[in-house]
Parts: structure tokens; sequence; C-alpha cells
């Protein structure tokens, strides 16, 4: 299984009956170990949460707290863009050098690491005066 397999198959299971566009994402750590998440709908739109925000939480409940390889795949014309928030939050979990992959179903993709996915990100260092 590849991390695009990874999250390929959970995309099937995201709860988006409002959008009906489902979003699958893959975390592969360090140490070898997937998470994967979904994007989970509300009838209350802003309660949603995005797929990147599902797998990041697993990571972090199952004692893991960065990752080297992002995964995310939706039936997208073009590869798939985290959200600003996603990347803001992909920002916070990443190893040193991680790279995050974009995908559609057909098999397109795009890889860029976290700098380029979120340029002048807002970071601790922005807080040394407090
Ligand atoms: N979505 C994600 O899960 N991840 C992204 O990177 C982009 C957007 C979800 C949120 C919402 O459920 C649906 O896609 C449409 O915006």
């Amino acid at each position: 299984m590849t991390l695009r397999d990874d999250a390929k198959r959970v995309r099937e299971n995201a709860y988006a009956p409002y959008s009906n566009f489902k979003v699958g994402a893959a975390l592969e750590t360090p140490s070898g170990n997937v998470f994967v998440g979904v994007n989970v709908e509300n009838v209350a739109y802003p309660e949603g949460t995005c797929a990147e925000a599902g797998a990041i939480a697993a990571m972090i409940a199952a004692g893991e707290t960065k990752f080297s390889k992002a995964y995310v795949i939706a039936d997208a014309p073009s590869p798939v863009p985290p959200c600003g928030g996603c990347r803001q939050k992909l920002a916070e979990f990443a190893a040193d050098g991680a790279t995050v992959t974009m995908a559609t179903l057909e098999g397109t993709e795009k890889t860029v690491t976290i700098p380029e996915l979120l340029p002048g990100a807002f970071d601790q260092g922005h807080m040394d005066r407090t």
C-alpha cells in the first residue's frame, strides 16, 4: 500500500453530503506509521472539518507529533490544494523537509514543501517578545 492508496481508500468514507466533495488525507510519520482522515461536514456548515485536520487528529491521538509526507486527494480537475487553515495546521506538525502531495483521482500529482505551501508562515519566532 502506498500513501496514495491509503488516502484514496479512506476518501470513500468522507462525510460530505453538502458539498459532495470528498477529500482523503494520509500522513506518514518518520517511524513509518500512517494516519488517515476525511472531511466531515455538518448541517451547520462552519462546523465541518477538513480531511487534513482529521488525519492530524488521528496522528496526535496515537502519540506522534510529526509527519514526513502528507498526501491529499479529491475528485478535482487539478491536484487539490489544502485550504489556508489546513496549511497552517500542516505546518505545525511537519518534520524538517516534509512534503505535501496534492492529487486528483486520475493520478495527477503536485508535490511541494511546507515553505512552498505556506510562504511567510506565522511561527513561534514571531512571539519572541512575549
Ligand atoms: N476540504 C478538505 O477536506 N480539504 C481541503 O484541502 C480542501 C477542502 C473539504 C472541506 C469541505 O468539506 C469540502 O472539502 C468542500 O470545501
